[in-house]
């Protein structure tokens, strides 16, 4: 069940209260693809990270080690060890982006997979039970993310194909919830609203679904390619139309900034790859800027990434041991630069809870936003 704690203009801190444990939001949920943070962070690092959810996906578990596998061995929480909630995504999206040999029909989508080639389909009931045989906490309706560059004759029909299999997807996460050996019977679903960039599409759609009384709501289809004045008008006139009691997520997205100014729009419920990624490459958020450690100027650096950071990595290390260390590819440079980017987005979103319950949190951003563009 969500509530809303508390408002603040269109800024919402809620809390969902899950079998595996309540969220607070906005939440910043980790990255774990294939049940694992890349950058060799474990499920215990994350417990010092101030990590709530985790998220994983389905294509990926699908495809290795498979999902009957997780199954037997009880689940993805006791697979991965962690006892949180975990969010599944629905296997749609990564198959547009990885698998090749794609072809969608009304019964879902057939494809090759990135691994080993072999012939796979996935359709929304499909997704369903794979998604229930991880028994993640919270499953993620099968959609279609259309282009934000396809024609609106091809969004539109998309979206009612995504409608419909919405309706499937709820229907089989039902009578999945029912059975008797189902691993987790509270499985949620969020449905995922799309539309491009065409206004109209997506404010129809978020009517239509806002009807099936869901457990949460999605925006996806954002972030792939149109300018953030698009993403940010997308969501000024999608989110309003979407049930203000129910959890919003924003999907893939995104910097800092962006889930500043999303929060302010009303999302509580953010996910992206950045402070992993970006970890990997030496690429560190601090309150003053983004920094480079391969910059000769951090050679003899003997400060931590962040003055008074409280992560494991700038408890103990100068960001010249670090630059040192990811320079001789050590694997505990990566390690240490993920666990601080985590860190940094965790501590972030806490802040931001903070600020929506003191009721300034139009104030804070203005003012995190100034501290980290000021460089
Ligand atoms: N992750 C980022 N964007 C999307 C989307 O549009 N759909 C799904 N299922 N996952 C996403
Ligand atoms: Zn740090």
């Amino acid at each position: 069940m969500y509530r809303i704690i508390k408002q603040d203009g269109k800024a919402k801190r809620g809390e969902l209260k899950t079998v595996h444990g309540t969220i607070q939001t906005p939440v910043f949920m980790n990255v774990g693809t294939a049940a694992a943070i890349k950058g060799a962070v474990s499920t215990q690092d994350l417990q010092t990270l101030k990590t709530q959810v985790q998220l994983s996906n389905t294509y990926h578990l699908h495809v290795r080690p498979g999902d009957q596998v997780v199954r037997q061995l009880g689940g993805l929480h006791k697979f991965m060890v962690w006892d949180k909630p975990i969010l599944t995504d629905s296997g749609g999206f990564q198959v547009f982006s990885l698998a090749s040999l794609r072809k969608i029909k009304e019964e879902g989508v057939y494809f090759q997979s990135h691994v080993d080639g072999r012939k796979i389909f996935m359709g929304p009931e499909e997704s369903m039970r794979i998604q229930s045989n991880l028994a993640s906490t919270i499953a993620m309706a099968f959609d279609e993310c259309p282009s934000s560059k396809a024609p609106k004759e091809y969004v539109e029909s998309s979206v009612e194909r995504t409608t419909r299999w919405l309706e499937r997807c709820k229907n089989e996460l039902n009578r999945l919830n029912q059975l008797e050996d189902t691993i987790n019977k509270k499985q949620l679903l969020f449905g995922i609203n799309q539309g491009a960039i065409f206004d109209e599409i997506r404010i129809e759609h978020a009517k239509r679904i806002a009807e099936m009384d869901l457990d949460g709501y999605a925006v996806g289809g954002l972030a792939v390619g149109e300018t953030h004045e698009e993403m940010y008008h997308i969501l000024d006139a999608t989110v309003e139309h979407l049930p203000i009691n129910k959890p919003t997520y924003l999907m893939g997205v995104g910097t800092p900034f962006n889930i500043l100014e999303a929060v302010d729009r009303g999302v509580d419920f953010f996910d992206c790859v950045y402070p992993t990624r970006n970890g990997r490459h030496g690429h560190l958020y601090t309150n003053n800027g983004k920094i480079n450690l391969f910059n000769q100027k951090f050679e003899l650096d003997d400060r931590p990434i962040e003055e008074g950071c409280q992560c494991p990595a700038c408890q103990a290390y100068s960001r010249a041991y670090i630059r040192h260390l990811l320079k001789a590819k050590e694997m505990l440079g990566m390690r240490l630069c993920v666990m601080h980017n985590l860190y940094f987005y965790n501590t972030m979103m806490e802040e931001i809870r903070e600020a929506i319950e003191q009721g300034n949190y139009k104030k804070y951003k203005t003012e995190k936003i100034r501290r980290m563009t000021q460089i």
